[in-house]
């Protein structure tokens, strides 16, 4: 189907997610527009993660280094770019930071959110939200459908709560073509290694402890990015106004299955270490306050409605996810050392925010 956009702002798209939609915005669906990727460059935000694509596609791809929660950046980017769509993934994503320092979270996404909507509904602009599975909050059994109310626990969820709240009232109030994907765990190339898979992957390979959060029992539901990347872009490009779509892997596991896994691949491409396998390296650390204990969706909305479901099962992906990391010892070495900041410094430092 042919969108009906040509110039999408993606917001964080030097984020592991909004990098990964780029690229198969411009290798997987043929869409011929202009992308604007809007990007404060936060420590998560990497412009490796998009290298080689200013120089391969000039004419459809351009940055803006700048703040979702600046108002003036925001609007400017509109006018700028003739923004007349946007899929908005810029976020504080990492919920072991939001309990340390949750204000940074409210700031973007609660605010950074508001200023797009605002830029969106004056000018009646097609606004989606990539939003998380987390909003439901912990579940006993069962799975989380669209209905199923919302309970945040993290001030990361609760940030992401607040704002799709904020997206349905702009539906609600002032009739904005609004949509919301609440989407499980993420894992695949360019995450920043803070979160389960990547980090795990980088200690193991080098023989370092595995921090497992309490007794590793707690579970999530796996997808791999690909998928969740052309799930977004079915609906930006077909779903319905006002509508919530769940994406999720479908693949429960618990954490300590996951690390053992990981443990095992490392094993197996990088050969053992003299001290035995590297499960060995597990260690149960003190748990996550208030540590969601099961995340599950059910994804029967968007397999019906737009039929959208995973192709990649855990085990593959897993697989060439650690592949990946072992691949790429320069960007690891770029992000573990911060040296992709110094690169950022070079490049964007002194120059004015909210210019492309
Ligand atoms: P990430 O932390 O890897 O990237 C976030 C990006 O946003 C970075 O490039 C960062 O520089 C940018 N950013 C942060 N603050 C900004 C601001 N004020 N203005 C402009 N840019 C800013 O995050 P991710 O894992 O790629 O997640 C992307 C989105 O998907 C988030 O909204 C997150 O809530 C959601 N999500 C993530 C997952 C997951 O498993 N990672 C699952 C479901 C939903
Ligand atoms: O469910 C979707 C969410 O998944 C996204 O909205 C978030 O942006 C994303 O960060 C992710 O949140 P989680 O908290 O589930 O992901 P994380 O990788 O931080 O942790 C996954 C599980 O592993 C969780 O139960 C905590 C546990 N864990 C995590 C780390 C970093 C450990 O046991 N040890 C660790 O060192």
């Amino acid at each position: 189907m042919t969108p009906s956009f040509e110039n999408l702002l993606v917001t964080g798209g030097c984020g592991f997610i909004g990098a990964n939609f780029i690229r198969h915005l411009l290798h997987e669906t043929g869409f011929s527009g202009r992308i604007v990727n809007l990007d404060l460059l936060t420590y998560a935000g990497n412009p490796e993660n998009l290298a080689g694509v200013a120089e391969d596609f000039p004419d459809q791809y351009v940055f803006v280094h700048g703040d979702v929660a600046d108002e003036a950046t925001v609007e400017a980017v509109f006018d700028a770019h003739r923004v007349d769509a946007v899929c908005h993934l810029a976020a504080e994503s990492h919920v072991d930071r939001s309990i340390l320092s949750p204000e940074e979270f409210l700031r973007t996404n609660v605010t950074g959110t508001f200023r797009l909507l605002e830029a969106a509904r004056r000018r009646g602009v097609r606004f989606h939200h990539v939003s998380t599975d987390e909003v439901y909050g912990s579940l006993v059994t069962g799975l989380a459908t669209e209905q199923t109310p919302y309970r945040p626990a993290s001030p990361y969820a609760a940030s992401k709560a607040a704002s799709d709240h904020l997206v349905r009232a702009y539906h609600a109030t002032y009739g904005l073509f609004a949509t919301i994907s609440n989407c499980s765990n993420n894992f695949g190339p360019y995450q920043f290694p803070e979160k389960l898979i990547p980090l795990m992957i980088l200690r193991a390979l080098l023989g370092q402890e595995l921090p497992v959060y309490g007794d590793g029992k707690n579970v999530r539901d796996w997808l791999h990015v690909t998928d969740h990347c052309r799930a977004l872009w079915e609906v930006l490009v077909r779903g319905q106004a006002g509508e919530t779509y769940n994406v999720g892997g479908g693949e429960q596991l618990d954490n300590l299955a996951v690390v053992r896994q990981i443990c095992a691949l490392v094993d197996e491409a990088a050969g053992p270490l003299a001290s035995g396998p590297r499960e060995n390296l597990v260690r149960f650390v003190p748990d996550r306050p208030g540590h969601d204990f099961r995340y599950a969706l059910s994804v029967e909305k968007i397999r019906a409605e737009l039929g959208v479901a995973p192709r990649e099962t855990f085990e593959a992906a897993l697989a060439k996810t650690v592949a990946w990391y072992l691949e790429n010892p320069a960007w690891v070495a770029r992000v573990e050392s911060g040296e992709y900041r110094e690169w950022i410094k070079a490049n964007y430092e002194g120059r004015e925010k909210g210019a492309s």
